[in-house]
């Protein structure tokens, strides 16, 4: 089956393991098992009680320090999608606010480099994920949304956003309205503000995107602390943003995801005509819609076009 490839790769176990990484890369609380796990096996084999129960004892006083030190960037449990967890790697943040030059491509004012590489990076197409997965997330897979098996993904395939892409996604919506001008204004030929009609939705997902980083940042709380040097010819302290920690494999779940969507390798048009295909059929569940805000609701606050123009 062309895309039955879903979450049976994972590239980067045997580069890590080649690389003695094992130990490094597997203290993913998640993944944590298999490394300490192999090494209390052979406790097991003296088949002495109190030699398990002090294995045990190291196990979980190890790894409750390990995963409390190491791993400030994971907040929930993960489910269980194989390839979708990246090893770690030691953190190498953008060391300044200093205006650098020149500047990595992700720090660097729009172009069709920038463009393209902020949309490699925020892949917004969603995994399939089985009944079981969707249960290991604490969500009732009867609820969820199921692609039909003419996906080619069989008949358990629940749609999933990964989280972090739909993260990146909303950085660069927020980078275009940094842009506004060279985005909307030249791009769309928008005016001072987007036309009435797209006025809600522009706005809207703008104000979704800025509540959900901000939950995100405020719920992964980075107590990592910024210091500071001096610079040549600066009175000032120059900060040094680069924290010393451990960061997934972006790029690896990046190229991973990249081939395991639900989109990927898709012929020309099958994705669009898939997705005007798909609806709720007979027996969903579906919610109650909620509260929407009323269309005035941004010329009420900010006026509309004209009084800007
Ligand atoms: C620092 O200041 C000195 C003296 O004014 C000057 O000669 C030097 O070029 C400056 N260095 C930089 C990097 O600007």
């Amino acid at each position: 089956m062309r895309y039955q490839r879903l979450f049976q790769r994972e590239p980067w176990i045997d580069d890590a393991v080649i690389e003695g990484e094992a130990e490094k890369g597997r203290e993913d609380e998640f993944d944590r098992s298999r490394p300490r796990r192999t090494s209390c096996m052979l406790s097991f084999s003296t088949a002495l009680g109190y030699i398990i129960a002090l294995c045990l004892a190291i196990y979980l006083l190890y790894d409750k320090q390990h995963s409390q030190n190491n791993h400030p960037y994971i907040r929930t449990p993960q489910p269980p999608i194989p390839g979708l967890h990246p090893p770690l790697k030691p953190r190498t943040l953008p060391i300044t606010d200093w205006p650098i030059h020149p500047a990595p491509l992700l720090r660097q004012p729009p172009s069709p480099d920038v463009d393209a590489e902020w949309v490699r990076i925020s892949n917004v197409h969603n995994l399939a994920l089985t009944s079981a997965q969707v249960a290991s997330l604490g969500k009732d897979p009867s609820r969820t949304v199921k692609v039909p098996p003419t996906w080619g993904l069989g008949d358990d395939a629940h749609l999933g956003l990964v989280t972090v892409l739909h993260q990146t996604h909303c950085l660069n919506k927020l980078r275009h309205a940094v842009y506004y001008d060279h985005y909307f204004r030249k791009g769309k030929g928008w005016g001072r503000l987007p036309p009435d009609e797209e006025r809600s939705r522009y706005f809207t997902h703008l104000d979704h995107c800025l509540h959900f980083l901000l939950e995100t940042v405020t719920c992964v709380a980075d107590t990592s602390i910024t210091t500071y040097n001096w610079m040549e010819n600066r009175t000032l302290p120059v900060a040094d943003f680069q924290a010393n920690g451990q960061c997934r494999d972006f790029e690896a779940l990046v190229s991973w995801h990249a081939e395991n969507n639900v989109d990927a390798g898709r012929p020309e048009g099958e994705e669009e005509r898939l997705w005007a295909a798909l609806g709720p059929k007979e027996g969903d569940v579906i919610l109650p819609r909620v509260a929407e805000v009323p269309n005035d609701f941004w010329d009420e606050r900010i006026g509309p076009d004209s009084d800007v123009a």
